[in-house]
């Protein structure tokens, strides 16, 4: 009996040690963390079970049948954050590059049918040189088989990944297709296809951190949401991450205990809007002094900053909050923040999650670019994710709410639950001056100044809208965080659903 628990501890030990010394002494020189060690991190301390450590390749080709690894370049599980169960899978680089081979793919595969299961979330740390060259097609099958669970498990269950290292090739659409990516920057990289193919064929000279590196998705393609200094502020960050989200879309989020007064009051609010319309003022101000604790984990901070996005708590509650940025473009809407709102509304109904949208928007963005682009399209986008969505909705309107974008950002007319607005609201189809120029046209100067001066005196108010009920209540920007309060605990046995469908059909 004792000869063969020390067998077993041997055997664990062998596949703890991964590709050896050498190659672990190289991952950790690229200041990178080896899989186990980032899992060490990523989970409360002794909670990690592992499954499938002793896994192998089947792979008899190129000389792979005298290489065997137990594990096979992945150490996959289960875990807690926080106390609550989380299913892992952490790519080893130290063994075959951390490479994707058909056995690998199914440890994957395994853990992703547990969490579905049992209802968690699935969390994937990527160091992969993508498919294992020696394997061939079985590889791609195991990414297909991946990437089909990621499409069934996308509105069951969270799926997180944190890209902390090479991330190439197809390998790249598994991420692609979960919720949110983390990136680590200088480490790692996402790219279809890397700077010598780019070379050959268009002739341009990129490197990879110009091509696929964090600070690249992160701000200009969008493809992955936060960028991190190094491997632990990204892990730390996922399992802060995790603790404001549902385990899945059959349980509410985790209720954390706050000392913040849920009626605090905050006078500074009364003067947040400056007293002339061009003037800009940060949104975050307001999320920050609305939130518990002034705790806002933004998604996206880097693009579209014309809009914001992230999750805060109120009474220690999940709230995903959507607000138009003044100090960025004037707030407004434009693909990039269309396209990057809408897919945050789409998660936050797809979990539960109520949402609160705070409006100062101008409008949408004019321009042959935007028109080419298809700002049409993806301004609907915003407008269906809205329309569609059936969380409890408070939006609160701060100053400008002009136009089709009126509508859009979550407005009574698309199944808003509470809309309010503070006093300084101007709700018009655009503004004063735009909308007198084109009524007015040809008239003297001073005839303009004056009907601008009728036009601000009649909707650069909210009481227009308030008469006809499409605002609930203009309501004292200091009292907001406890009017919000207020709303989500009335909304909390909301029920409402669309039509009966196979699926929508949001314009892609
Ligand atoms: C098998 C691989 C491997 C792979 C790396 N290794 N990638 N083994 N299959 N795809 C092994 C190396 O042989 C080496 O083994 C170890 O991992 C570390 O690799 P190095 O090259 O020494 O590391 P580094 O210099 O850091 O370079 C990392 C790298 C490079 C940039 C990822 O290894 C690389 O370019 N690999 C190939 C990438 C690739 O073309 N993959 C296929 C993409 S196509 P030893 O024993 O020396 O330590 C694809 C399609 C997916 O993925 C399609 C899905 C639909």
């Amino acid at each position: 009996m004792r000869e063969q628990v020390q067998e077993l501890e041997r055997r664990r030990a062998a596949a703890r040690a991964g590709g050896g010394e050498k190659r672990v002494a190289a991952q950790h020189a690229k200041g990178k963390l080896t899989a186990r060690e980032r899992l060490d991190v990523l989970l409360d301390p002794g909670s990690f079970e592992e499954l499938d450590m002793f896994v192998e390749h089947n792979c008899v080709d190129f000389g792979m049948a005298e290489q065997r690894i137990p594990g096979d370049g992945v150490v996959t599980g289960s875990g807690t954050i926080n106390g609550r169960l989380v299913f892992v899978f952490s790519q080893d680089f130290t063994v075959f590059g951390g490479s994707l081979s058909e056995r690998h793919a199914a440890k994957i595969c395994k853990v992703m049918d547990m969490a579905m299961k049992v209802g968690a979330p699935v969390i994937g740390l990527n160091d992969s040189g993508g498919a294992r060259i020696q394997e061939g097609v079985a590889s791609l099958g195991g990414y297909a088989e991946v990437f089909q669970r990621n499409v069934l498990a996308s509105g069951v269950v969270p799926q997180l990944s944190l890209i902390m290292g090479p991330c190439a090739g197809g390998a790249v659409y598994s991420p692609a297709m979960t919720d949110f990516i983390f990136m680590v920057k200088d480490s790692s990289y996402m790219f279809v296809t890397g700077p010598d193919v780019v070379k050959t064929v268009t002739n341009e000279v990129v490197t990879q951190e110009e091509l696929g590196g964090a600070v690249t998705h992160t701000t200009r393609s969008s493809v992955a949401d936060v960028a991190f200094d190094n491997d632990i502020e990204a892990l730390l960050a996922a399992r802060d991450f995790i603790d404001l989200l549902p385990a899945s879309n059959r349980v509410e989020a985790p209720e954390r205990p706050t000392e913040d007064p849920w009626d605090r009051i905050e006078d500074s609010l009364d003067t947040l809007v400056p007293p002339s319309a061009n003037q800009p003022y940060d949104m975050h101000e307001l999320i920050r002094k609305v939130v518990d604790e002034g705790d806002f984990f933004e998604v996206q901070p880097a693009h579209a900053a014309n809009i914001l996005t992230g999750f805060g708590r109120i009474e220690g509650r999940t709230v995903g909050f959507v607000a138009n940025q003044p100090t960025v473009l004037a707030g407004v809407l434009d693909i990039n923040a269309s396209k990057k709102a809408a897919r945050f509304v789409r998660f936050c109904d797809a979990f539960e999650i109520p949402i609160v949208t705070f409006v100062d928007v101008p409008g949408f963005l004019p321009g042959v670019a935007q028109e080419h682009n298809g700002i049409i399209k993806h301004g609907a986008k915003l407008l269906f994710a809205y329309a569609e969505a059936t969380v409890p909705k408070i939006t609160v309107i701060t100053r400008k709410a002009y136009g089709g974008a009126y509508d859009v950002m979550a407005s009574k007319h698309l199944r808003g639950d509470l809309n309010y607005a503070w006093p300084t609201a101007e709700i018009a189809v655009m503004g004063a001056k735009g909308a007198v120029e084109i009524i007015f046209r040809g008239r003297t100067p001073e005839e303009i100044a004056e009907r601008t001066a009728e036009y601000e005196a009649r909707f650069a108010n909210p009481f227009v809208a308030a008469s006809k009920g499409f605002i609930d209540e203009v309501i004292q920007p200091h009292a907001t965080r406890r009017r919000i309060a207020l709303g989500l605990r009335k909304l909390r046995g909301k029920q409402l659903e669309n039509p009966w469908k196979k699926h929508d059909n949001i314009p892609l």
